[in-house]
């Protein structure tokens, strides 16, 4: 049978993985690519660390330049975090003729034109499957089974660790700090943590998405994100007796004046597909205008999950698929002009959750009201509950205010307003509502 020697760099969570399958499944990968991919290297940096798999003698090295150099290994999963050194291994493997999978939407967020560019000039592929919503092939779908439609509308919790962590909040009433330090310890989280809670990982792979599905050239950092950091457990508890959860949602929503994209703390409603994602699982709903609305549901991180998306990269590399939708597809082209403008976020319409500390005082439940009023700002319902001493007056209580639809920059300005009313104490926490 033929063999097509590749190359692993970074052996953590998703290398590891990925060698796994290739060592110990190769008869599998060897029957659907039709072909042996046969491991020849796997580049550490510090190659005496205790590693959870034991690789056949000579693969493990500190050595870049052993894959580099060597012209029989064809296919490389880089599989480095961060943006550097990465960056420069992904050019100086590409300049070496390599075709590259890889896993890191930061690197690609950050320096997809450039990295694109570089392997279309040098002939080379670069696939990247696992770096959206980690085993759910997305990126397959949207840019070849899709391609027939206008994708609409996407909507998506993408990152694992944020899910992971609200479930358990929510579900166990644990301590954020606690399922932090688990989804670490499970493989969940990216190196720096905080790119996963403040939703940086999210607008990243928002914005690949939004390339793939729209055209859209847009900076991550651009894209209106708030993170998981900040979330209250009494949000929690409120949103459910509303009968709603609240999850991290990434929207990208085409309309007549551009394209709308954010990263937000959602409530969604139970029951809807969306609200039942659990745990590190993630789901994106995407509509085309052909084919209707389609829902895709799975593990989004975690080592086996992401090194599936992987390894079929590298079986697809390997066979040559990759090479064919890379070149006709022309992803993240510095020439390319964007095909759509971003919409101006004031202008979006949602509903929203209001949540504040509030006097118990005559008059101060109709001041908010009058400033909700003033922007336009309908209310569906209102929850306040009598403070723990007997409903004494003037204790602060918390107050729960869900609106109908209203503009994001009527709902700043309200909330801008209403903070600065006597009888509120503190900041109020707005969050968006999705039915
Ligand atoms: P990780 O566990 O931190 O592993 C990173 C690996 O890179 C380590 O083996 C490290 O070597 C190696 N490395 C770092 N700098 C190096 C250098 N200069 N030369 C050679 N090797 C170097 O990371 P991970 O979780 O596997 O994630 C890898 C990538 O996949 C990231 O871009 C991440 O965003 C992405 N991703 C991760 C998941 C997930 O669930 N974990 C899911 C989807 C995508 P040592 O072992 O010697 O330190
Ligand atoms: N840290 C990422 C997450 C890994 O939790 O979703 C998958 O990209």
């Amino acid at each position: 049978m033929e063999k097509t020697n590749v190359a692993i760099v970074g052996l953590g969570t998703v290398g590891t993985g990925v060698a796994r399958l290739l060592l110990d499944h190769g008869d599998r990968t060897a029957r659907h690519a039709g072909r042996t991919l046969w491991l020849k290297k796997a580049v550490v940096r510090d190659a005496s660390k205790e590693r959870e798999i034991d690789l056949p003698e000579g693969v493990l090295t500190e050595s870049l330049s052993e894959v580099a150099e060597d012209p029989e290994i064809t296919v490389v999963a880089q599989l480095i975090g961060g943006l550097e050194p990465a960056r420069t291994i992904m050019l100086q493997l590409l300049e070496s003729g390599k075709d590259i999978v890889t896993a890191n939407k930061a690197l690609l967020a950050e320096h997809g034109p450039e990295l694109f560019t570089r392997a279309r000039e040098l002939g080379r592929s670069i696939a990247f499957e696992a770096a959206v919503a980690g085993g759910i092939p997305i990126i397959a779908n949207i840019s070849q089974c899709l391609s027939a439609n206008q994708i609409c509308s996407l909507e998506g919790i993408l990152n694992g660790t944020s899910n992971f962590i609200v479930t358990k909040m929510d579900e166990k009433g644990s301590s954020f700090a606690d399922v932090v330090a688990e989804a670490q310890r499970l493989g969940y989280a990216e190196a720096d943590p905080t790119m996963d809670i403040d939703g940086t990982d999210a607008a990243q792979k928002l914005a690949i998405l939004a390339h793939l599905a729209f055209g859209a050239t847009v900076d991550w950092a651009e894209i209106p994100r708030v993170g998981i950091d900040g979330l209250d457990p009494d949000d929690l508890r409120y949103a459910k007796m509303l009968d709603y959860r609240i999850k991290l949602l990434a929207v990208a929503n085409l309309a007549n004046d551009g394209l709308e994209l954010s990263v937000s703390p959602t409530l969604i409603r139970v029951g809807t597909p969306l609200a039942e994602v659990r745990d590190a699982f993630n789901a994106i709903r995407v509509v085309g205008d052909a084919v209707g609305p389609v829902f895709y549901h799975g593990l989004g991180a975690g080592q086996m999950p992401t090194a599936s998306a992987v390894a079929a990269d590298m079986i697809d590399t390997a066979v040559g698929r990759t090479k064919l939708t890379f070149h006709t597809l022309e992803y993240f082209s510095i020439d390319q002009p964007p095909r759509v403008k971003l919409r101006d976020a004031q202008t979006l319409m949602g509903r929203y959750y209001f949540r504040l500390q509030v006097a118990n005082e005559p008059g101060s439940l109709a001041a908010i009201a009058a400033v909700l009023a003033k922007h336009g700002i309908s209310i569906a319902s209102v929850i306040q509950h009598e403070s723990g001493e007997g409903g004494k007056h003037r204790t602060p209580v918390p107050l729960v205010i869900m609106t109908h639809e209203a503009s994001e920059g009527s709902a700043q300005n309200a909330t801008n307003e209403i903070e600065s009313l006597q009888d509120v104490t503190g900041p109020v926490v707005r969050l968006r509502v999705k039915d």
